[in-house]
């Protein structure tokens, strides 16, 4: 029996961004894999890999003046130029889902017109029978009341029917391939686990060929058949996922592998295996530990804690806006913790506990209902205190979960830091740049759109609120959405 044809195959892809000094990067180099009917193939990598790159290559949504320098793309063994206009036609030959359904989903609009829409694009269906078939594909994707959610807008629905419902408009006209870019990065773990079952079905039950785009190795070790592991731009380990993941070869995926304690334990984050890669971001995180230690250390005895919160408890939904008799419901009740110089400390909960909630009040973004802050030693929140100004409110940083938000994508990074920086009257340092994105650089940094910095947009988020010597970080998830407070902070202090 021959093996079937398939699905995609991608053959020596060599992809560049030209950068506006004139240079060029060489994102991926000298990729070859190919995805079977019914496979899924992972692609993993450490933030700034080139997986992304890929996927967007294969969608013809690489973003300009991004292109396939060399190599080919062929889907069903045809060949294609997915940067011509109408070589493939999204939605139909290929499906994708990006990691935040809201940038898929149109908020104005209803989900029915959505799928309907999409349906209609691309197939012969009047308006009833493409109704039908949204309530299908509905159905498919496990939403429950299906009727219902037809008349929903995308903000009625929680973020893991959002997903679903992306992940239904991608398979509306039932395409063979289906490019998903971390799928499931933002949602909670129980959510994440339905969604890959969801894609496992889907493969097994209509032989669509998936090509998964993670950094998880959870993700990878509970849906995957084939993985393909990459570093800088390069392929460095391709096979079946039981065999890499036991048996890896190449020195970076051993590194990479052996770093997972445990495959039921969720990986977050790749550490930074490379050489010249670690010496640069291990710079710019001593300097940055450095920064914190400035200001006391841990063990140096100090009384004071740098931050206390004691009795915290806020309400939502109470007040003068709510109206007469409106019943409060109380977010937090009765927290108190404390954080000392240098010290990282992490709050952890399941979704909805009032994790957030407690660092937008710490960030002074919502005032409390009971209980004090205090910031080394002055009450910052309560009853007793003063507003916060000038230096009191550069001193507590807030770094968002979602860097896309915190940043113009029209302004090039440089400007983004400088016009930070100018508020906070520090002057900007060639370190600042370095630890933004230690693999490009600080000058291509600097001179890039935040929009062309995929990577590196979340280090720039952290940068422009590091800047300042920071005597204390309220960090919100910053990598992705987490559970753990613990991780996020990681990510600033050893990543
Ligand atoms: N539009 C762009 N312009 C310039 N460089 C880019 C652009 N998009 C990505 N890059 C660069 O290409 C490399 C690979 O990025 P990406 O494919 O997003 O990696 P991954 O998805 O593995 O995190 C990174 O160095 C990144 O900074
Ligand atoms: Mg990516």
């Amino acid at each position: 029996m021959t093996a079937p044809a398939p699905i995609l195959a991608i053959d020596r892809l060599r992809i560049e961004y030209p950068l506006a000094d004139g240079g060029v990067l060489t994102a991926v180099e000298g990729a070859t894999l190919s995805i079977a009917p019914g496979e899924i193939h992972a692609l993993v990598g450490e933030s700034g890999a080139g997986k992304t790159t890929i996927g967007n290559a294969v969608l013809g949504l690489l973003e300009k003046p991004g292109r396939i320098a060399s190599g080919t793309i062929a889907l069903d063994g045809q060949p294609f130029d997915p940067q011509k206009p109408g070589a493939i036609r999204l939605g139909r030959d290929i499906g994708a889902v990006f990691q935040d359904p809201m940038t898929s989903l149109n908020p104005l609009f209803t989900i029915e017109s959505q799928i309907v829409e999409t349906l209609r694009a691309h197939l012969p269906l009047d308006r009833a029978a493409a109704r039908a078939r949204a309530l299908e594909l509905l159905e498919a994707v496990g939403i429950p009341e299906p009727e219902r959610r037809l008349s929903a807008y995308p903000h009625q629905l929680s973020g893991g029917q959002r997903q679903r419902v992306v992940i239904a408009c991608a398979l509306a006209c039932e395409p063979r391939l289906l490019v998903a870019d971390e799928p499931t990065t933002a949602l909670d773990v129980s959510i994440q686990a339905q969604i890959l079952d969801l894609l496992r079905g889907l493969a097994d039950e209509r032989g669509i060929g998936i090509l998964l785009v993670t950094h998880n190795m959870g993700v990878v070790a509970q849906i995957a058949d084939t993985v393909t592991i990459m570093h800088r731009g390069h392929i460095v380990e391709s096979g079946p996922v039981a065999q890499v993941l036991r048996h890896p070869q190449a020195d970076y995926a051993k590194a990479l592998i052996g770093a997972v304690p445990r495959i039921d334990i969720r990986l977050d984050r790749f550490p930074m295996l490379d050489g010249a890669n670690q010496t640069e971001a291990g710079a710019a995180r001593d300097q940055l530990r450095a920064k914190a230690l400035a200001v006391g250390d841990p063990s140096s005895g100090r009384d004071v804690p740098l931050l206390s919160v004691d009795n915290l408890s806020v309400d939502y939904g109470a007040g003068f806006l709510a109206g007469r008799g409106a019943r409060a419901f109380r977010a937090v009740d009765g927290v108190s913790f404390e954080i000392r110089q240098g010290e990282v400390f992490g709050l952890v909960g399941e979704s909805g506990c009032g994790k957030t909630t407690i660092a937008n009040v710490v960030a002074g973004l919502r005032a409390p209902t009971g209980g004090t802050i205090r910031f080394d030693g002055q009450v910052i929140a309560g009853a007793e205190a003063a507003p916060r100004k000038g230096k009191a409110r550069r001193a507590i940083q807030m770094i968002f979960q979602d860097p896309y938000s915190s940043l113009n994508a029209r302004m090039r990074v440089g400007r983004i830091l400088a016009e930070d920086l100018s508020m906070k009257s520090v002057t900007l340092s060639a370190w600042d740049l370095k630890f933004a994105d230690p693999i490009s650089g600080p000058t291509s940094v600097a001179k890039g759109e935040a929009s062309c910095l995929i990577c590196g947009r979340i280090s720039v988020a952290a940068a422009a609120n590091t800047i300042t010597p920071p005597t204390s970080q309220s960090v919100r998830r910053p990598v992705l959405r987490k559970k753990t407070g613990i991780t996020a902070s990681r990510m600033l202090w050893r990543n």
